[in-house]
This record gives structure tokens, C-alpha cells and sequence, in this order.
């Protein structure tokens, strides 16, 4: 069997006091959208953070496609096809909303402008607005969307850089009931055409129909993992949850 796309070994990360990660290990597969749940608090943004290189480990391994990543660069990744997310979505707001496409696609700011912006990357930036339905908003400044939009935003323009693993966190989170489903399918569509996801998720519904395997983190690391209905009624689980 091929290597897993991610797999992390025993990752340790302390704010002070705090062991945000403490041995904390899991593994996301090819062709899998993949959930990962737990109370506030459990590291799971700071799981995150230290995969895409935006913290440094204490301690543990990060390994894609069974290569060892020795040190995480959030841009190097991104090359590799690995990308996230921000619990608070992350968008230029001065840019036009093309604009914010366009910079996804990793060529300098300063060419932004004019004829320079190679034809490919305006004919995938164009492909994508209408796809997550923001063509009619493309001249407008990110900053004048509302915060649904925002989070499609930010998902279609990391879905510039043709993603193999694609981490979300929170992705729901905040949004109206229809943009909830609007970002359910544009998930769906996009583990049809191969990317796999990791995906921090409260809406338990959401998770329980869109999500095989679940993994549960608590205090830093995963005390379960499965598929959705088991991890559901698995005791641990609901100690975590209701044991505070
Ligand atoms: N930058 C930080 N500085 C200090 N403590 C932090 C920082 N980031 C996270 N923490 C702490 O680490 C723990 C895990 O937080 P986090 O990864 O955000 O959890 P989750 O995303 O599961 O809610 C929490 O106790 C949180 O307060
Ligand atoms: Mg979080």
C-alpha cells in the first residue's frame, strides 16, 4: 500500500504550562476527507499550525507521502500541494476578489496589474469564481464581502495551487445555513476530483455525513479514531466532551 498523504508521529507543542500537542500521532489517507474533532482547547488548530509550518514542534515527525518534512515552510508546502485554512478566514481585503485568485497562484504582487497576469492562471482564477459563484463579485475589493463569502474566498483561492491535502479548519463555523451547504459541496466536488481533505469541524451533522474517518483529540492528543458512527458511540468520546 502507498504511503499515507500526512502522517504525523508523536507531536509536542507547549505554550508555558500549556501541552497544546503532547504525543499527539494520526494519519490522513489518499482519497479521504478526513474529520477532526474535540472540545476547545484540544490542539487541534495547533495541530495545524505546526503541519503547515506556522509553529514549530517541540517534539514528533511530519511526514507526506512518507517523506520526512524536516522543517515545515508554510510556502514550501504549499508548493508540495499541501494547503489550509484560518479559523478566521485569511483574505487580502485591498485586493479585488480576482485579484485575491490571481496572488494564490504565487506570482508577485507588483504583477498583478495589466497583461503580465499570466493568461492560465486568469483562465483557472475565472474558472474558479464562477464556480464557488463569486464571478459577479470579482472587481469588487475582498474587504466588501460578507464573512461566508470570505471563507469561500479563501477556499477557492487555495484551490489555485491544484492542492493534494487541503486542511480546513472550522470551515462552517459562523456561516449562515445555506453557506454551510454551499461549502459541503464544493468540498464534496473537490474529493471527487481527487483532493483529499482534513477537516476541523463542529456541526456534528456535517461531520457524521461528510466526514470517514473521524479522529478525536482531547488534551493534545487522539483518543479515538474511526469511522463516524463508531467514533459516535465511543464512550472516551463522550467523556471528553461532557467530562470538560
Ligand atoms: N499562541 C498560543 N499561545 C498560548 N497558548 C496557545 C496558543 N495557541 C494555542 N494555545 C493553547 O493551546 C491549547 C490548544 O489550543 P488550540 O490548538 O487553539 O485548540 P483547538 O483548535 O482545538 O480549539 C489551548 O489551551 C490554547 O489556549
Ligand atoms: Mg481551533
Amino acid at each position: 500500500m502507498s504511503a499515507p498523504l500526512l502522517e504525523v508521529r508523536g507531536l509536542a507543542r507547549r505554550f508555558g504550562g500549556v501541552a497544546a500537542l503532547d504525543d499527539c500521532s494520526l494519519t490522513v489517507r489518499r482519497s479521504t476527507v478526513t474529520g477532526l474533532i474535540g472540545p476547545n482547547g484540544s490542539g487541534k488548530t495547533t495541530l495545524f499550525n505546526v503541519v503547515t509550518g506556522y509553529l514549530r514542534a517541540d517534539a514528533g515527525q511530519i511526514l507526506l507521502e512518507g517523506r520526512r518534512v524536516a522543517r515545515p515552510d508554510p510556502a514550501r508546502l504549499y508548493r508540495r500541494g499541501l494547503c489550509r485554512t484560518f479559523q478566521q478566514p485569511r483574505v487580502f481585503a485591498d485586493l479585488s476578489v480576482l485579484e485575491n485568485l490571481l496572488i494564490a497562484s504565487g506570482r508577485r504582487r507588483a504583477a498583478l496589474a495589466g497583461p503580465r497576469v499570466r493568461a492560465d492562471d486568469r483562465d483557472r482564477a475565472e474558472a474558479l469564481l464562477a464556480e464557488f459563484s463569486l464571478a459577479g463579485l470579482a472587481d469588487d475589493p475582498a474587504e466588501e464581502l460578507s464573512y461566508g463569502q470570505r471563507k469561500l474566498l479563501e477556499f477557492a483561492a487555495l484551490l489555485m495551487s491544484s492542492p493534494s491535502l487541503v486542511l480546513l479548519d472550522e470551515p462552517t463555523a459562523g456561516v449562515n445555513p445555506t453557506m454551510v451547504r454551499t461549502m459541503e459541496r464544493h468540498i464534496r466536488a473537490r474529493h471527487a476530483a481527487g483532493t483529499a481533505f482534513l477537516v476541523v469541524e463542529h456541526d456534528m451533522n456535517l461531520v457524521m455525513r461528510l466526514c470517514d474517518p473521524v479522529v478525536v483529540m482531547a488534551g493534545g492528543r487522539v483518543i479515538a479514531q474511526g469511522p463516524p458512527g463508531d467514533v459516535q458511540a465511543d464512550p472516551l468520546v463522550l467523556d471528553a466532551y461532557l467530562g470538560g
